[in-house]
């Protein structure tokens, strides 16, 4: 969850660093740190909070030289503060890592037991601490981080430098991602592109059990036992003006009103104007092992789940094979059983969530093939499954997902009718007519995209409650699902997204005018049902918001306030029937005032469980 950059050049690289970070802030914003070689040996500055305080304490202390390692933090080991604040350095070894050391606990005590002294709360210190223990008993920095990334367990990038060793850093990775940039006379490690592509376009993305020893003139690779490794650098295409806010207030609302051109982009080159087929070209899975499929466990977390679920119904309809969508965390910790025929779909906006790759390899392990509907290129998760379907999302920053929900949901249709095209279970005319709905719905998304005045409006009204509901039944149960998770995270107020028909069954209860309910209600075969309960929370006092298809008719008398959405094939309608809920979420978040792209707690990749 932390961002880690170093660079190794001729450039005063204290900017750099910094610079770095701030794209890297996404991954975690509870305190950062730098630390560079000086003419007085390594010198760090470190900060709690928001990167804006380490750049003050920066101005205000600042460090010179052209060597050097920053960092910024998501807690896991120990509070927020500046002493937990990486880098850690112990006797001139300074480190930064992202990652948690499983044996932290037992190897401290050994530590400690042998005289050392700990600064911090953290697992990461440790590292310091052992590199310093190995340093004198080897030939090189790396010699000594190999020696003591073999007494760890656990998920780590490392990037470890020397006082006395100037001109070099030491990258190490196992199950947190490390890339190298190179550079003409520099050299860069980061955990992610968007840190260091206004350097350099050529990056190698280091492989678990990698090793790598970092000068401004140099790169070498090497493996767990010492043996060098050889990388071919990729060429990142992409444009770094995606990773910046464009006159937008928030990446968020930015992500959200980028959606029908990324959905274009899902959808480039996967389908043929002249035959109306779907095709991967893209996706290394042999054809006949997707044709051959028997059953789909959908495997992922948070809103990429909830893009599963929406998923399951697409695929059971078109291609009628069974699916089962799975929270990641529970399915790698509950035996499941893999039969013969098995595919897993991954799905991961970030293609590094601990859980989601932790659900794949158990799923491997007993069998399963897995493709991934990713959005990292060349994230760990896509280079674990035997084939990706990546979104084309482009950098999503804001830690609410939009765009990269919308387009999971693009990605996932072509696959349902991919697997419909391949295993006949579906007429070529209702194929076509679904491609013509999919071509025409980012039209009708930039339609509902343009209502976001008028619901800021009635947003005010809803700025001071405490808990929110939100129903929907079919596809829709997972749309409000991810409009109450939307909430959540970005306004803090409480919200639970339940299937419309349970609500009887319990949430009727809560409801009374300080409840607010959002009601997912566009016209499909659901809507008189779901019209019913709508009805019956307006007869107990409750206030109503309701998302309908327009024109509104029957939902205008009963609701308070009312989104609607443009009239879109029934299975297409999830893509635009959350559009309102994620703009109703951000406007609440936007008047209240909270920290919308970097909500409090949370961090964008989730790299521990
Ligand atoms: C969504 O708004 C959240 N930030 C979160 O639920 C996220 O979807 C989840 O952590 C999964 O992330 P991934 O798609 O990168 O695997």
């Amino acid at each position: 969850m932390c961002g880690i950059v170093g660079y190794a050049g001729t450039r005063e690289c204290g900017d750099i660093l910094i610079d770095g970070l701030r794209r890297l802030e996404y991954r975690g914003y509870d305190s950062a740190g730098v630390a560079i070689h000086t003419t007085n040996g390594v010198e760090r500055v470190r900060a709690e909070g928001k990167l804006a305080n380490l750049e003050r304490a920066f101005r205000d202390t600042p460090l010179h030289g052209t060597v050097g390692i920053g960092h910024t933090r998501w807690a896991t080991h120990g509070r927020p503060s500046e002493a937990n604040a990486h880098p850690h350095m112990v006797d001139g070894f300074v480190v930064v890592h992202n990652g948690i050391i499983e044996n932290h606990m037992e190897l401290r005590d050994e530590l400690e037991a042998g005289g050392d002294r700990f600064e911090s709360e953290t697992d990461t210190e440790i590292i310091a601490h052992l590199v310093a223990r190995e340093r004198p008993k080897t030939d090189s920095l790396l010699e000594a981080v190999r020696n003591t990334m073999a007494q760890v367990r656990g998920s780590y990038a490392v990037v470890v430098m020397n006082a006395d060793e100037p001109d070099l850093m030491v990258a190490a990775r196992q199950a947190s991602p490390l890339i190298v940039g190179l550079g003409d006379g520099e050299n860069f490690a980061a955990s992610d592109v968007p840190a260091i592509m206004m350097h350099t376009r050529d990056v190698v993305f280091m492989n678990d059990g990698d090793f790598a020893v970092i000068r401004r003139d140099s790169v070498e690779f090497s493996d767990t036992s010492g043996a060098p490794v050889t990388h071919t650098a990729k060429r990142i295409l992409w444009d770094p003006v995606s990773a910046e806010k464009q006159g937008y207030k928030h990446f968020m609302l930015k992500e959200i009103h980028e959606q029908p051109d990324r959905i274009i982009d899902t959808m480039r080159g996967r389908v043929s104007l002249e035959t109306n087929h779907v095709h991967f070209p893209d996706m290394a899975l042999d054809d006949e092992v997707l044709s051959s499929v028997k059953r789909i466990i959908i495997l992922a977390c948070g809103t990429s789940y909830h893009a599963g679920m929406v998923g399951r119904y697409a695929i059971e309809k078109l291609a009628r094979v069974p699916v089962e969508v799975d929270l990641a965390s529970e399915f790698r910790y509950r035996d499941p059983v893999i039969g013969e025929g098995t595919l897993i779909v991954a799905i991961s906006q970030s293609g590094e969530t601990a859980d989601t790759l932790a659900a794949v390899a158990e799923a491997k392990r007993r069998g399963a093939k897995a493709i991934a509907i990713c959005n990292v290129i060349e994230s760990t998760l896509t280079r674990v499954c035997e084939g990706t379907i990546y979104t084309h999302a482009g950098p999503e920053i804001g830690v609410a997902s939009t765009k990269a929900f919308t387009t999971q949901l693009v990605a996932l249709y072509l696959l349902a009718i991919w697997l419909a095209q391949e295993r006949g279970t579906q007429e070529p005319a209702e194929r076509i007519e679904l491609l013509e709905g999919l071509r025409r719905i980012p039209g009708q998304i930039e339609k509902c995209i343009q209502d976001e005045a008028r619901i800021r409006e009635f947003a005010r009204n809803y700025v001071d409650v405490h808990s929110f509901l939100f129903l929907g039944r079919g596809m829709q149960f997972p749309i409000a699902l991810e409009g109450a998770l939307k909430l959540k995270e970005i306004s803090y107020i409480h919200a639970e997204g339940y299937a419309a028909g349970e609500m009887k069954h319990g949430p009727i209860a809560l409801i009374d005018d300080d409840l607010p309910v959002v009601v997912v209600a566009p016209r499909n075969e659901h809507y008189e049902k779901v019209l019913s309960n709508l009805e019956e929370v307006k007869a107990r006092g409750g206030r109503v918001i309701a998302v309908t298809s327009e024109p509104a008719g029957d939902v205008l008398r009963h609701a308070d306030d009312v989104m609607t959405i443009p009239e879109v094939p029934e299975l297409l309608q999830p893509l635009v029937t959350v559009i309102p809920l994620q703009l109703l979420s951000y406007c609440i978040a936007d008047i209240k005032g909270t920290d919308i792209d970097q909500p409090r707690n949370l961090a964008k990749s989730v790299t521990v469980e």
